[in-house]
């Protein structure tokens, strides 16, 4: 049976804030994507809380949504609710650092570098945010969430409220519990990162120097969703469509970036199915020339059939 029935769509109707059939588009750095059925974006976490508890009692699917940097979404857009929590605190004890899900990775990484902590700089090429960042172990240069993670608070609907140390997390290459595990769908509300105490111009220094670096190699300044495929093990996925010759190709206004193969650019009104062609058709490509199958990084939500 659907979910759709009269009562629970009157109920999703009546939770405060909530807009039915919101573009997700603009919300995503893709700028690809239908709407959503029913939107809920908070700057507290509590009253989300209660939608999901609600959502998971009545059977009505969600999907959490962040700063939406590594995410297609389906041209019919996604059923149900998405939620989008946007708690931007932070507060520094030592060299301990607790910030709210909603926080960016980039801002977090000027804030701690301005209290004179080291071993963040990697953020400030992670473009999403912290609650993201946990979600898929988000990482750059080499360094990734799991290496700074103490704990993350976060909801598990119907349970509530728990902490998870970092190992609960099983954080691994672009996976933990909440993606691919028991933890799935449960909502990351703060995550605490422990740093090193040093010299905050040198941080600010370094990050400048990779920031510059990162605008070289990869479409910044692009509408992209990141990488689109995860590296396979002992090479690198943007090395592979390059030596298949795939650098430019592309399916409608979907385009693989010149600078980067592992990067997929919306040129301008590319949907959703030009993207996903796109990757199918390198996929094969790859496949058929080197027999290595790429794996998406991108997270394809939404309804595509
Ligand atoms: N390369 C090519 N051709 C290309 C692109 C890359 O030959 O078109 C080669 C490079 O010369 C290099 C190797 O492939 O030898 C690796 O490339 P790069 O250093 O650009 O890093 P990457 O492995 O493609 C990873 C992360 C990025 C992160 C960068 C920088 C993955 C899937 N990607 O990319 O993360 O920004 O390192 O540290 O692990 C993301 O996850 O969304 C993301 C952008």
């Amino acid at each position: 049976m659907s979910w759709k029935t009269k009562s629970n769509l009157a109920w999703l109707g009546a939770l405060p804030g909530v807009k039915e059939d919101e573009p997700l588009a603009s919300r995503t750095s893709f700028g690809i994507g239908g709407p959503a059925e029913f939107f809920l974006e908070l700057a507290r976490p509590e009253a989300i809380e209660k939608a999901l508890d609600g959502c998971r009692q009545r059977g009505i699917p969600y999907l959490l949504l962040g700063a939406g940097t590594n995410l297609l979404v389906a041209d019919k857009g996604v059923e149900g609710l998405v939620v989008r929590v946007v708690n931007r605190e932070h507060e520094i004890d030592g060299t301990r650092v607790r910030a709210g899900a909603g926080l960016k990775m980039m801002r977090l990484a000027r804030i701690v570098a301005d209290a004179n902590l080291r071993g963040f700089e990697f953020a400030i090429g992670v473009p999403g945010t912290v609650g993201g960042a946990v979600y898929q172990d988000a990482g750059c240069w080499g360094k990734e969430m799991r290496e700074v993670l103490v704990e993350a608070e976060g909801f598990v609907p119907g349970k509530g409220r728990q902490r998870w140390t970092a190992p609960a997390l099983e954080l691994g290459y672009r996976t933990s519990a909440l993606r691919d595990g028991d933890l799935k769908g449960a909502l990351v509300v703060s995550a605490t990162v422990h740093l090193q105490r040093g010299d905050g111009e040198e941080a600010r220094q370094l990050m400048a120097r990779l920031t510059r670096e990162r605008s070289e190699t990869q479409p910044i300044k692009t509408k992209n969703c990141g990488s689109v495929f995860k590296n396979p093990p002992g090479d690198s996925a943007g090395r592979l469509v390059q030596a298949g010759g795939l650098k430019g190709a592309r399916k409608g206004n979907a385009a693989v970036s010149t600078l980067h193969g592992n990067f997929i650019v919306n040129e301008g009104g590319a949907t959703a199915a030009d993207v996903r062609r796109l990757i199918e058709h390198v996929m094969a490509e790859v496949k058929r020339r080197f027999g290595v199958q790429l794996e998406p990084e991108v997270e394809m939500v939404g309804r595509w059939r």
